[in-house]
């Protein structure tokens, strides 16, 4: 039987301990099926009044009808007598018919704290059953305007990344510039048709390139004479033609110069290997599909067939051409076997779950991947909804303003930031430059809060006034509470590692065992963010302790008071708590408010 945690090498996971401890009681083994169903919920609302944990699962598999709930109850005693003593558990009770609750131990939230404030809070990151991932976000077409949608992706993207990475996974963050699709056959041949030679610099500039994209959009869907030629253009391209190949150059260029503003402004870090680059892999790949048997001809072209789903895959289309699906098969067996990416993970809006379903299904059927989709290697789509406008209509930011628009978009939520701070009267004694990088933390970090804190997958709408708010679920509030724990530290005036060695940390009264339970908390959040891959989840859990941590400093006085030196560290650690959480969220965190 696996170890529990002592304090001393607490690890984080607080609902992973606990559930080990169940197990023994009900004398299920680790590895049985019976232990995978067990799950165990953190008590919210009136149930706090009982305990910290309640496991409701005994009920739902012995009872399903309320008249048996005396037998359920007398199973629910049975196990809290056979519940083993552990440090971490002060007591345990059962309540109505049969739900089991577990009151954690302050003394141990206070030791697993005290030793996270020594040892650091990396001792509290999860751990992960991969070495290295690779997420795939961003990754805009090549001469598209850019929109909201592709703020989301780098938004999300990024802290998926972060997720991973401070669980110990190596992250591969990719940019899968769409480079190399029909849209950039179309592109060239308006070009060639405006300009027979290519033009000089001074003419292509990136209104240019995207004017061109709407052009030779219309002109393909109106037009068969052209359709033929821009898909002729793009198979020159796609084979390597030089005078192709330069003028694909050129526009990826310039739109490459502009697409990394945004990602610029909002300090995400990630690396372009676009659809061009898996190029010299596709043949090889579709030689080994082939020779598995996977690929049929229709009508010339060459196809995978999928169980279930409507339309194949098409890997070679009647002319010869790749397709957006033949690029991410070769990218995928890319990432697997040279990259050796254990986790890949896409982050692109719901639209384009299909297209991975079919892609995952294909690699399923190559045994590229498991049968089972939670086993690794793994593939997971991200998918996120629209954004849309007060109007409840869908966000297209480039109606009004044409392809600057992400980069202003950012910039009005930095001035609409300074200008608020301004009216608030905060920072009088801060200097223009402490004043503006501290209107563009939170300016930009109300814009991404905004858009993590929702369940990816649901739309939601884009407000400044909303965002704006110190109160609710906002990043501005997030940082009020932030900058005043930092504000406590700072005014008490004490060298807060000396405490550290030498200080205790006591959680007597009620708001600093409900903000120190909070803390301990923190490790299951993550995985479970990480796990199911739900930024919002680290947002709630963020947004909670602010709550709670604002109870603490109102009903619990710091400075001045004989707990000072606990509370000093109480408000240390929430800090640590806090910052990570920013970390994680791509979030510049603000000492002073
Ligand atoms: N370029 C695509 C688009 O703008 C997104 C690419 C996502 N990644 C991938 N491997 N298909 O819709």
């Amino acid at each position: 039987m696996e170890e529990l945690a002592t304090v001393g090498e607490f690890g984080g996971n607080l609902k992973r301990e606990l559930k080990k401890l169940f197990l023994l009681a009900l004398g299920i083994k680790p590895d049985d099926a019976l232990a995978e169903e067990f799950s165990l919920v953190a008590s919210k609302g009136p149930n706090r009044k009982v305990g910290d944990y309640q496991c409701n699962h005994i009920m739902h598999k012995l009872a399903p009808k309320p008249s048996q709930s005396d037998f359920t109850r007398l199973i629910g005693q049975l196990i809290v007598s056979n519940f083993p003593a552990s440090e971490m558990v002060k007591s345990c009770s059962v309540t109505g018919c049969g739900f089991i609750n577990v009151v954690i131990s302050s003394d141990y939230t206070a030791k697993s704290i005290e030793n996270m404030l020594i040892n650091g809070i990396d001792t509290w990151a999860p751990t992960l059953p991969v070495k290295r991932a690779v997420v795939d976000f961003y990754s805009p077409n090549i001469a598209k305007q850019l929109h909201v949608g592709h703020l989301r992706s780098p938004i999300i993207g990024d802290t998926i990344a972060r997720l991973l990475e401070y669980s110990k996974v190596q992250v591969l963050r990719r940019n899968h510039v769409g480079d190399w699709g029909t849209h950039l056959g179309m592109i060239i041949e308006y070009l060639f048709e405006d300009f027979p030679g290519l033009p000089n610099d001074a003419v292509i500039t990136i209104e240019y390139i995207e004017a061109l994209y709407l052009k030779s959009k219309a002109k393909f869907e109106e037009d068969p004479v052209f359709k033929e030629k821009a898909k002729r253009a793009l198979v020159c391209l796609q084979s390597g033609s030089p005078v192709y190949v330069k003028a694909w150059a050129k526009i990826c260029e310039i739109s490459r110069t502009e697409s990394n503003k945004v990602t610029q402004r909002l300090q995400v870090e990630l690396g372009e290997k676009g659809q061009s680059f898996y190029k010299p892999y596709i043949s090889n790949m579709i030689e080994e599909l082939t020779i598995k048997g996977l690929v049929q001809e229709i009508d010339g072209s060459r196809v995978i067939s999928i169980q279930d789903l409507k339309t194949p895959l098409m890997l070679v289309k009647r002319d010869g051409g790749f397709t957006y699906s033949t690029t991410d098969m070769a990218a995928l067996w890319y990432r697997l076997n040279e990259e050796k990416a254990e986790w890949i993970i896409y982050v692109t809006d719901v639209g384009q779950h299909e297209h991975f379903d079919k892609i995952f299904k294909a690699a399923r059927k190559a045994g590229w991947l498991p049968a089972n989709d939670t086993t690794y290697p793994r593939a997971s789509h991200v998918g996120f909804g629209v954004v849309l406008e007060g109007n409840g209509k869908r966000f297209r930011s480039h109606r009004y303003c044409p392809t600057v628009c992400l980069v202003q978009l950012l910039e009005v939520a930095k001035t609409c930031s300074k200008t608020a701070l301004i009216e608030r009267g905060e920072g009088k004694e801060w200097t223009p430059k402490e004043l503006d990088l501290t209107a563009e933390a939170i300016g930009y970090s109300m814009v991404k809060f905004a858009d993590l804190k929702n369940n990816r997958l649901s739309s939601y709408t884009f407000s400044y006034d909303q965002m704006l708010c110190d109160k609710g679920k906002t990043a501005v509030y997030l940082h009020y509470a932030h900058a005043r724990i930092c504000s406590i530290i700072r005014k008490s005036g004490k060298d807060i590692d000396e405490l550290k060695k030498a200080g205790k940390l006591a959680l007597d009264h009620a708001d600093e065992r409900a903000l120190g339970l909070h803390l301990l908390r923190f490790s299951e959040t993550v995985e479970e963010a990480c796990t199911k891959l739900l930024p919002h989840v680290v947002c709630e859990y963020l947004y909670g302790l602010s709550e709670q941590c604002s109870k603490f400093y109102h009903n619990c006085q710091v400075i001045g008071s004989a707990e000072e030196t606990s509370r000093l560290l109480l408000c240390e650690a929430t800090g640590i708590v806090m910052r990570k959480c920013f970390h994680l969220l791509g979030i510049t965190p603000v000492y002073k408010l």
